[in-house]
């Protein structure tokens, strides 16, 4: 039997998600959207890209939750993107109406699903998930790490003028501005950028890694990211339905992990088929520590906004 993705909002973050999910074959596909129209005209199209593409999962579009029964993967993209001058926060009131019927409605279709959650701010709304719709923890992931690892390693590897798959380096934290770019850990196939790169050019380069979703605010001027942001979810989804035990970050709630507990914060993970399996804890420095202190008390801000 194939698998089954269901993608609720059917937007750019979404209907890119379901483009990446089409082209990775990763089995059956329902992109859910509450506008009429929108998710059955996104989904017929690309079914109409299988004969040249080679993919032969069906993709559905939908505005009945009945249609997703059954999806092993939930990917929760509704609700309302960034335009210039709004905070990731100023989403909060608006989307976590959104988010929690979504979860709420999603489970009930399919109970034994692992969720991500992409809509803004995500730290909180995929506490909104956890909360809405009942399911452990470690089937409740948000993506933000992988989205913003791929900048920073896109910068780095810029900077450096290597691939960008060469460069490996890891954001932990909220997905906002205190955002941990770990510049110790940061390498191209081994060696430590820090021996390659100045540190004011590692500065600028966590800087702009930190503002990197309104740098690209600022070009759209209508909207938010969505190629990347759409690829980061479905790599995720992609390694929860192979059960592959890949290592990405993700905001996942923590019980202790890190000294943290209570709250979603972005932690390397090892994803599987349970979702986050494990969470790979490592020794942080004092500002390492002190940064994932801020993000902490910035994402129970959040929490504490939601009503939750
Ligand atoms: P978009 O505006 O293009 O699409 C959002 C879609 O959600 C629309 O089609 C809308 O009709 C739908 N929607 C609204 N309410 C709904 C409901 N109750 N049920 C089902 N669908 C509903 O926005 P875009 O660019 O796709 O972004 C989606 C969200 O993802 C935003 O909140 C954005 O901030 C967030 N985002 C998060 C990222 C991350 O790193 N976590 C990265 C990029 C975007
Ligand atoms: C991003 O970082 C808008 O959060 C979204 O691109």
């Amino acid at each position: 039997m194939r698998n089954k993705i269901t993608i609720i909002g059917a937007g750019n973050v979404g209907a890119t998600a379901a483009h990446w999910a089409a082209v990775r074959r990763l089995g059956d596909i329902v992109l859910l959207d509450v506008v009429a129209g929108i998710p059955q005209g996104k989904a017929l199209d690309l079914s109409q890209a299988g004969p040249v593409d080679g993919f032969c999962g069906r993709l559905t579009g939908s505005n009945d939750y009945a249609d997703s029964a059954g999806s092993d993967v939930v990917i929760i993209t509704a609700g309302l993107a960034r335009k210039p001058g709004m905070s990731r926060d100023d989403l909060l009131a608006k989307n976590v109406t959104i988010v929690r019927a979504c979860a709420a409605e999603a489970v009930r279709h399919s109970p034994d699903c692992v969720m991500i959650v992409v809509t803004n701010p995500i730290d909180a709304m995929v506490y909104t998930a956890f909360k809405a719709s009942g399911l452990p923890r470690q089937r409740v992931i948000g993506m933000a790490g992988v989205l913003d690892s791929a900048r920073y390693r896109t910068f780095l590897a810029e900077a450096l003028g290597v691939a960008a798959k060469d460069v490996q380096a890891l954001v932990m934290g909220i997905h906002g501005d205190n955002m941990l770019p770990l510049v110790r850990l940061a390498n191209v196939a081994g060696v430590p950028v820090t021996d390659l790169l100045t540190e004011a050019e590692l500065a600028a380069i966590v800087t702009r890694t930190q503002q990197g979703g309104m740098e690209i605010v600022n070009h759209l001027k209508t909207g938010s990211a969505f190629y990347t942001p759409g690829l980061a979810a479905v790599e995720m989804a992609e390694a929860v339905l192979t059960d592959s035990k890949r290592v990405l970050p993700c905001a996942s709630y923590l019980e202790g992990e890190f000294g943290f507990s209570g709250c979603f914060l972005g932690v390397p993970c090892v994803l599987g088929t349970g979702g986050v399996e494990r969470i790979l804890e490592f020794s942080l420095t004092e500002a390492e520590r002190a940064a994932m202190r801020a993000s902490e008390v910035a994402v129970r801000k959040q929490m504490a906004a939601t009503g939750l």
